[in-house]
């Protein structure tokens, strides 16, 4: 069955910490390979159980010689099992094969150009003097017995190295960056010639096997799945309606706090274009009383997750018996939690608004986006026939506008902040720039200022137009936007929205600003 092939030739990425681990996952997933990537410390046995077709080890920020460094298993090497160490795996794999890392005088950071010495397979169609991207501290000295060099940088004698017999091959540049700029076909040459996986990762088998899991998984369970009208709960609602129609049924809570249009639009898709079980709640009233005196940031995420909870649980209570919850974590989420730096960080804001409800709940978990990133999830979108409108929206936070009413949230405030941002969304997108913003929204700010309309003083509201640029969200740049789009947002929302007299543009970038003011 398309199941299991799918997993069935694997790369495996063994994490050592390297702010690009992720970037490796991407590349070898764009080649239409499947990979995943497990902490440095993974079992032996748990790797051989997985039969990879390749292994990767990533790059990391530590020293081999340091004293408390992370190694791996030196059997790993022992597997017949093609390897590649990128940077910190390749000195691992040199100072774990009793080879020689030494300390170097200076890092190499950026830009250099690969010189190579001796066209193995890993470097078959790449180009001599070709650019490529270094990131180290350390260097390696001497070779392991039955290693040879095969490329040299003007700074690095041994840029990478090869035992072809054994086939374990080592890089001191990243290959998975886009500085680097054969990258793509050193990686293609690892992961087809040397570890003779096939192109099988293609969309149109995603949906094809996570649907097929999905019956396997619910047999003829009831799922319940909450939706909110993002990318991600969208595509998982479609994929578990594939595979198993009217068992399904989606809850969707009006919280009183969404953009205008926001929950027919929903109900419009999924109820009457889908024919999707969707139940909608209305609790506005409910958000609203509990928002009342509440005015600091977390607490509001707090009140707002917590009633979630509550009111989803309520509503499956009344809707009948269900074993499963579908929901949409995806790849970076799972990673998150099992990277090996996975210590505790600092709360800068709790987004994850309904953690907690298949505990309390007792429902089993289905999470068909587990494997995929936010792009991959998109394409699956489309191939299972979302609306692109849906599919290219921009993110928008859990808890909705109360975190962008700042202080006190009443319907008052939020109607005004709703016309402000519709208006800012029609010019956005007629100045075709929504596809290239991450985010663009409004404020609403928690003071007046004095203006002057016609004759009269006025003392109104303020508006704040926050357009960020970013690939991940989290690190953005204030968006460039053009002098006259800006003139004509500040024009409209004075002049259409009533209770506002002054429109500022955030020119704030994250850090040290995050994208949401609260
Ligand atoms: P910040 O404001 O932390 O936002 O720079 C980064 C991204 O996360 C979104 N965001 C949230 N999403 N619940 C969510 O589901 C939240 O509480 C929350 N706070 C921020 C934000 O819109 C941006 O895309």
């Amino acid at each position: 069955m398309a199941t299991d092939s799918l997993h069935e030739q694997q790369i495996l990425i063994l994490d050592f910490g390297s702010q690009y681990t992720q970037n490796i996952a991407r590349r070898v997933r764009e080649a239409q390979v499947f990979c995943e990537i497990y902490p440095s410390t993974k079992s032996l046995t748990a790797i051989k159980a997985m039969h990879p077709k390749g292994i990767i080890l990533s790059g990391g920020p530590a020293s081999v010689l340091e004293k408390n460094a992370i190694l791996c298993d030196e059997k790993l090497f022992e597997l017949g099992v093609p390897i590649l160490g990128i940077c910190y795996g390749m000195q691992l794999m040199t100072h774990m094969l009793n080879g020689e890392v030494s300390l170097a005088d200076n890092r190499e950071y950026g830009r250099a150009e690969l010189k190579i010495k001796e066209y193995s397979h890993l470097f078959s169609g790449v180009k001599n003097n070709s650019t490529v991207w270094m990131s180290h501290g350390d260097f390696i000295k001497k070779l392991p017995a039955g290693f040879k060099t095969t490329a040299f940088t003007d700074n690095s004698p041994i840029a990478a190295i090869e035992n072809p017999i054994k086939k374990i091959y080592g890089l001191q540049f990243h290959p998975e960056v886009v500085h680097t700029s054969e990258g793509t076909k050193l990686l293609d040459s690892f992961i087809f010639d040397i570890c003779k996986c096939v192109k099988n990762w293609t969309i149109d088998s995603l949906a094809e096997y996570a649907i097929e899991n999905i019956k396997t998984q619910v047999g003829s369970g009831q799922v319940l799945c909450g939706l909110s009208g993002g990318v991600d709960s969208s595509v998982v609602a479609m994929l578990v309606h594939k595979a198993i129609g009217d068992r399904l049924t989606c809850i969707f809570v009006d919280n009183g706090l969404l953009r205008t249009g926001e929950r027919e639009k929903v109900e419009h898709t999924f109820r009457d274009n889908f024919n999707i079980n969707l139940d909608v709640v209305d609790a506005t009233d409910r958000f609203l009383n509990k928002l009342k005196s509440v005015s600091d940031p977390e607490k509001k995420r707090k009140v707002i997750g917590n009633t979630f909870i509550e009111i989803f649980e309520e509503e499956a209570k009344r809707l009948g018996n269900f074993e499963y919850l579908a929901q949409g974590t995806l790849y970076p989420d799972v990673i998150e939690s099992v990277s090996f730096k996975g210590g505790p960080s600092v709360v800068i804001k709790s987004h994850h608004n309904v953690g907690g409800l298949p505990e309390k709940m007792r429902l089993k978990l289905i999470e068909p986006l587990r494997e995929l990133f936010k792009d991959e999830v998109r394409r699956l979108g489309h191939e299972i026939g979302l609306p692109d409108k849906m599919i290219k929206r921009q993110p928008f936070p859990g808890p909705g506008l109360a975190i962008r009413v700042l202080g006190g949230v009443t319907k008052y405030r939020l109607n005004i902040l709703r016309e402000a941002d519709k208006i800012i969304l029609e010019e956005i997108k007629e100045a075709q720039l929504y596809d290239k913003v991450w985010q663009s929204f409004a404020v609403l700010l928690p003071i007046k200022t004095v203006g002057v309309m016609g004759d009269a003083r006025t003392y109104e509201n303020v508006i704040t137009l926050r357009a960020v640029t970013s690939s991940d969200g989290m690190t953005a740049d204030w968006a460039h936007l053009p002098y006259d789009l800006l003139g004509r947002i500040s024009n409209r929302v004075i002049n259409e929205v009533k209770g506002v007299n002054r429109v500022v543009y955030d020119i704030s970038s994250k850090p040290p600003g995050t994208i949401e003011w609260e």
